[in-house]
């Protein structure tokens, strides 16, 4: 496994993180020894840093990380676990309960990594009020780091005036070949101030390794029957594209989604892709996407045609 650091801190985190929104009625894995075992697999191959979120599963993650740590002996030093905590807890009172029951799902006495998921944006809490409690909740010694997902630039950089101690050290964002907006603001803004920028649905909910037909699609039983890319006007020019990065992938010996993944981390090395797993042989894989490059050739063959997909949102 590959290793960078966490923003400007020098915690150590693997280049790929392991994602767990998978443990959820959302994805639909709720077996606790599958889970398990996909754990077990990630720390197997090095991965040290794995992302959750207080509703992912209404906490069934966070649970079955927390338990399967404990059972896997893992020890706590060698973990960076993100959490995030959603807009809607970010009252000053909600956020000292919310992180309380975190930590005890999580079975752990600190979180290595808090982001707010998304900002309030139903409750009007003013941004330095929330960002306030959370600073203290650092100062008082049960988080370590704060990140920001889901936020613009413009957000981000007012989040961040309001903090006295501490910085932001992560952005997390929707990034991927296909979806690329983040390249506009938030990872040069990543990189000009020293932010890791973690990247979820690095495979596109799976789209990006093509291993599933147009019909297939169709027969989707989780939250990918309402997602974009899996509509067939999306999904047909992502085909395409996965044969572009299926033909760059023999000349490496490598998997489709192990080069999707690698596209990511040449991009910078600020990028730590997310990857989300259903079972221990897709975390292994995903592991391999690291500790080796694309060339400079073969990252602007895949860079051109993704440029030249636009995927829709309105269907
Ligand atoms: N901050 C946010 O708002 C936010 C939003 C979304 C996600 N996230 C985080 O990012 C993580 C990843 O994002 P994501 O779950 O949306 O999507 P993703 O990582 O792009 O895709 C994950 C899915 O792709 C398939 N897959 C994974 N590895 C594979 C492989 N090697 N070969 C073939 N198929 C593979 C699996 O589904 P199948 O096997 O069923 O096809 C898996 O569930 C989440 O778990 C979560 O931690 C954060």
């Amino acid at each position: 496994m590959e290793y960078t650091t966490l923003g400007s801190t020098d915690i150590k985190i693997s280049r790929i993180s392991l994602g767990t929104w998978q443990f959820s009625d959302a994805w639909g894995l709720k077996d606790y020894s599958i889970a398990k075992s996909i754990i077990a697999k990630a720390l197997d191959v090095g991965i040290n840093f794995i992302d959750t979120a207080m509703i992912y599963g209404r906490g069934l993650s966070e649970e079955f990380i927390g338990r399967a740590l404990k059972e896997l002996n893992a020890k706590r030093e060698d973990l960076v676990i993100a959490t995030k905590i959603p807009g809607e807890y970010l009252s000053s009172d909600d956020i000292f309960k919310a992180i309380d029951r975190s930590l005890r799902r999580l079975q752990v006495d600190y979180i290595d990594l808090l982001l707010v998921h998304w900002p309030p944006c139903w409750h009007n809490i003013p941004t330095c009020s929330y960002m306030r409690a959370l600073e203290r909740v650092v100062i008082l010694g049960k988080v370590n780091f704060l990140g920001l997902s889901d936020y613009p630039v413009e957000l981000a950089e007012s989040a961040r005036t309001c903090l006295s101690r501490v910085d932001i050290e992560a952005l997390q964002v929707r990034f991927n070949l296909v979806e690329r907006w983040a390249e506009v603001e938030h990872i040069p803004y990543a990189e000009e101030n020293n932010m890791t920028l973690m990247a979820w649905s690095p495979l596109g909910k799976g789209a990006l390794t093509g291993k599933y037909t147009i019909e297939d699609t169709q027969k989707l039983a989780d939250l990918r029957v309402n997602e974009p890319l899996f509509h067939p006007d999306n999904y047909k020019k992502i085909l395409e594209l996965v044969e572009v990065v299926r033909e760059v992938a023999r000349r490496y010996n490598k998997t489709t989604a192990q080069v999707v993944l690698n596209w990511l981390v040449t991009y910078s090395d600020i990028i730590v892709p997310i990857a989300g797993a259903k079972s221990p042989g897709q975390v292994e894989e995903n592991a391999g996407a690291v500790d080796w490059r694309l060339s400079y050739e073969d990252w602007r063959l895949i860079d051109d045609y993704a440029k030249s997909i636009r995927i829709t949102y309105v269907l």
